[in-house]
């Protein structure tokens, strides 16, 4: 299918980062003009692991928001080793908290507070699978034995396959998919197992980490797969499976703090989100299934109405800048000084 010009449902970003203070307000802006809604990622510094801390958090967001945009932000909390038991009743009836975040400690970004051993959360879980909140996964283990690009791969087998057998009601989402081996895992769940899948998982493989020299802004957290597992999540997310859907992971780190001797994970696709995904379509010639991964499976799987204004792209190439300010400094976005085949022209209202 050719095309030049592409009226879909506004799209929601499962997946995103979006960071606090002077961070917040460089960010929020470009995901606000393509999204509807976001679930917002809790590893800030201090993780928000309280309702009455994701509620500020929201507050925040929403003064951050450019005047007269439309966005809502859906809040997670950060799961802990002591994350009492009630916070999970607080969350499901608070309205603004939509899922629980579990990372394993260490495994990425802001970690630390993490899970070390899962079973010490168990009866949290069970809160969940009984409240019906989703539990959302940074799929990795930490273990150093474990080579890095098998991570993902072992995490399923170690510790996703007990936990789903131990709590079959639980709803869940595999956040970020990077391999072929969640691609099956995920496919062959029923529908209260979900995945997320980022832009830059569908359009990089690990190439992209040494093109011509080492590439700090490709490295991310799970970190890029080889190119089997790239054209996997291809195939996943662009065949009408209601088990994968959108979320960016768009993850802003200032440069300095990229380009370093240790540099930080995440890749910053807010600026062209829904573009860089049409690129990754198209590829497939698959650009009719756009609409159902970024803006229907998502909203089914948490259960919240699908949108119903409308946005429209347009097959005109624009080059990205080469950086965007971040608090005070900059940050280099995917694509930076290249360009993007896709733009995104209008909104429709209801
Ligand atoms: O690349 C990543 N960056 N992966 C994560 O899991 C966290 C994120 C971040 O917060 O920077
Ligand atoms: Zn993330």
């Amino acid at each position: 299918m050719t095309s030049t010009r592409l009226e879909i449902t506004r799209p929601d970003d499962w997946h995103l980062h979006l960071r606090d203070g002077d961070a917040l307000g460089s960010v929020i802006g470009h995901t606000a003009q393509r999204f509807a809604r976001a679930i917002v990622m809790p590893n800030l510094k201090p993780p928000v692991t309280t309702v009455a801390q994701a509620e500020d958090y929201r507050a925040r967001i929403m003064t951050a928001l450019p005047p007269g945009a439309r966005f809502q932000p859906l809040m997670t909390l950060y799961l802990t080793e002591d994350t009492p038991v009630e916070e999970i009743a607080r969350a499901k009836d608070s309205g603004s908290v939509f899922a629980v975040k579990y990372y394993p400690a260490g495994a990425t970004t802001n970690s630390q507070s993490g899970v070390r051993e899962l079973s010490r959360v168990y009866p949290v879980i069970e809160a969940m699978a009984r409240h019906q909140l989703p539990l959302l996964l940074h799929g990795e283990v930490t273990d150093a034995q474990i080579d890095i690009f098998d991570r993902e791969r072992v995490f399923i087998e170690r510790h996703l396959m007990p936990l789903r057998e131990r709590f079959p009601e639980l709803r869940m989402v595999l956040e970020h998919i990077t391999t072929r081996d969640a691609v099956d895992f995920v496919r062959a769940a029923p529908a209260n197992v979900g995945a997320t899948i980022t832009a830059h998982h569908l359009l990089l493989n690990r190439n992209a980490l040494f093109q011509g020299g080492i590439r700090p802004h490709n490295f991310c957290a799970p970190i890029l797969k080889r190119e089997t597992h790239r054209a996997a999540l291809l195939q996943a997310a662009t065949n009408g499976d209601a088990h994968f859907f959108l979320g960016t992971d768009s993850a802003p780190h200032i440069r300095a703090a990229k380009e370093s001797d240790c540099g930080c994970a995440g890749v910053y696709t807010a600026h062209a989100a829904i573009e860089l995904y049409a690129e990754a379509f198209e590829q497939a010639g698959k650009l009719d299934q756009l609409e159902a991964f970024a803006s229907f499976h998502g909203a089914d799987f948490y259960r919240l109405p699908r949108n119903q204004d409308r946005i429209v792209l347009e097959r005109t190439a624009w080059t990205v800048p080469e950086e965007y300010p971040l608090a005070g400094a900059t940050c280099k976005p995917m694509r930076a000084g290249e360009s993007i085949a896709w733009s995104v022209v209008g909104h429709t209202a209801h």
